[in-house]
């Protein structure tokens, strides 16, 4: 009988804790945005309760800001003075409510650089699925200023304010959760980029892996990205994707991811995001990606800067990974075009329709005997390497890092010697001979109708200097284009033909029409 009050007070006193607290995505370890920018900070209360948010270093009191609470199911949000990197600090908040003060105390906060991490299983293939996977798990211990946070799979019809779930709480890195299951955290690709720019920074990074395994881009895109491209909204079937290779097929409804795995973390201020994407959009929408992928992009950004206050860059750095192989005996797929509208169709990136990107060309890295299916290559080391490169020259504006393969400049055509100069723009690293390659859009002859009949015929090439791809095309009484690499899997393991000598960087893929 005397336990029911007591029981009573006790679901009280639980319910009304949980009403005072941070958003899912602030806790123990992480870390915030360092300066320029402010990092931005909120939580729910009570209706009417005074919270106050303090910074603190050791003992001394850094910040301290009183806020209000607002909205339907009350909410508080403070934007902190712009920090130097470092740290630790205590983030505190401290909620008064009809003379009732609660407190909330964060420890081990970091001022750094945030990254986000999206995309689909590439991105989500944990370390211990990749090469040397023990070597790389080994190294955890080397970077305990680099954050890892994973957001849980979900999904949702509208606009989330807050995840419902989450995965891997901010944490140091150890090898348990650098490997903690296939397809679960830590991302390699994420993980590996963030060892890279610590290293390289020397000072805290967190990263933030928001993904889930065979989705198309419609489904991280807004309805704003989705109607710039003819898309619209139609009613959530819980439709689960075409599935190849991938280990299970993830939601292809439009926008569920956005709602439920983006929006949320938009409150956060971010330096960056790095996407690992378009497999599934090579059967979902796959001539709509050259609109779909920069939509994204540019939505993402103005989003992020608005949830922020304006504190994330509303041109904030975006790199990517163009997407790897998929089966080598299918050269025909839908691989080289995705690749293709990765770049808005220009090849490279930055480019006047993405400007400050940088992209990670993967169509070497192939690997056939994956367990995971040859649609998950294990060299991630080499992806997330050339990510580092791009964020280096596009986020930390190093401009001497080369970070781009060869790409052409200017293509000559001679019909007189029936072939054509490629040049490019940078000094060429040619490693074996390119029979097979490059290829023409020839003419050979008229048909019954006395019309040009076109095809796409192998064209031999060779390089007779440092810039200059020579490519004949004899037996062609007209050509109509040339493309380079234009096929599922192109190249064996490191072994395209057309590398940069600065850097080693594979030239991507080409493809060029005449008048
Ligand atoms: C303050 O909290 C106590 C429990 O700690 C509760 O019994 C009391 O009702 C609260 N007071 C107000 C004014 O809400
Ligand atoms: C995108 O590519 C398709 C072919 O896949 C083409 O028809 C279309 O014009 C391109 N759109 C843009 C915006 O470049
Ligand atoms: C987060 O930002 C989004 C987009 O601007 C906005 O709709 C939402 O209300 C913001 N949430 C909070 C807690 O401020
Ligand atoms: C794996 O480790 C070996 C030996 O250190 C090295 O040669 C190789 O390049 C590594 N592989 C990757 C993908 O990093
Ligand atoms: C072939 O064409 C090029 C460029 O038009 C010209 O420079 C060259 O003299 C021509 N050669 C012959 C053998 O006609
Ligand atoms: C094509 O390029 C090569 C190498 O630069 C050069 O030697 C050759 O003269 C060029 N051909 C023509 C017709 O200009």
């Amino acid at each position: 009988m005397t336990t029911t009050p007591l029981l009573l007070l006790v679901l009280l006193l639980t319910s009304a804790d949980a009403v005072f607290r941070f958003a899912s995505y602030y806790g123990d370890h992480m870390v915030l945005q360092q300066k320029p920018a402010r990092a931005v900070v909120w939580g729910y209360a009570e209706m009417g309760a005074l919270v106050t948010v303090t910074l603190k270093r050791g003992i001394d009191t850094i910040s301290k800001t009183p806020v209000n609470v607002y909205g339907d199911v009350g909410v508080w949000k403070v934007v902190l003075d712009p920090m130097d990197y470092g740290g630790p600090y205590y983030l505190i908040a401290q909620q008064t409510f009809k003379n009732n003060i609660t407190t909330i105390v964060l420890e081990d906060v970091l001022f750094g650089d945030v990254w986000v991490c999206g995309g689909q299983s590439n991105m989500e293939m944990t370390v211990s699925q990749i090469f040397n996977a023990s070597q790389e798990m080994a190294l955890a211990a080397q970077y305990p200023y680099v954050r890892l946070f994973t957001a849980s799979l979900e999904t949702s019809d509208t606009e989330l304010l807050d995840l419902t779930k989450v995965d891997l709480e901010w944490s140091l890195p150890t090898p348990e959760n650098l490997g903690h299951g296939d397809f679960q955290y830590f991302s390699a690709v994420c993980w590996i980029f963030g060892r890279h720019l610590a290293q390289k920074l020397k000072y805290p990074i967190g990263l933030v892996e928001s993904v889930w395994g065979g989705t198309p881009v419609e489904a991280w895109s807004s309805k704003t990205a989705l109607s710039k491209c003819g898309l619209s909204l139609t009613p959530t079937e819980n439709k689960r994707c075409y599935n190849f290779m991938e280990r299970y097929a993830g939601p292809c409804d439009y926008s569920v991811l956005w709602n439920a795995m983006i929006h949320p973390l938009l409150n956060m201020t971010i330096k960056g995001a790095i996407w690992y994407q378009g497999e599934q959009n090579t059967v979902t929408n796959p001539s709509l990606y050259n609109c779909t992928f920069p939509a994204l992009i540019q939505d993402w950004r103005r989003s992020f800067h608005e949830g922020s206050l304006g504190q994330t860059d509303p041109n904030f750095p975006f790199g990517f990974v163009q997407l790897s192989t998929y089966i080598k005996t299918q050269p025909k797929d839908n691989y080289p075009l995705i690749r293709w509208h990765q770049t808005a169709d220009y090849g490279y990136t930055p480019n006047p329709k993405m400007p400050n990107t940088f992209m990670a060309v993967a169509m070497d890295l192939g690997d056939e005997s994956s367990p995971y299916g040859s649609v998950h290559p294990r060299d991630k080391q080499t992806v997330a390497y050339r990510l580092y490169l791009g964020a280096q020259a596009i986020a930390y504006g190093d401009h001497r890092i080369p970070f781009q393969g060869p790409f052409p400049e200017t293509v000559d055509i001679y019909y007189n010697y029936s072939y054509m100069n490629i040049t490019y723009n940078q000094e060429l690293l040619i490693t074996r001979t390119c029979d097979d390659i490059f290829e023409v859009l020839c003419s050979s002859g008229i048909d019954l109708y006395g019309e040009s009949l076109y095809s796409w015929v192998p064209a031999p090439a060779q390089s007779p200097s440092s810039k200059v791809v020579t490519v004949a095309f004899k037996g062609c009484s007209h050509i109509l284009a040339v493309r380079y690499a234009w096929s599922d899997w192109p190249c064996d393991y490191k072994q395209c033909p057309i590398y940069s000598v600065r850097g080693r960087l594979p030239a991507p893929i080409f493809v060029k029409y005449f008048e």
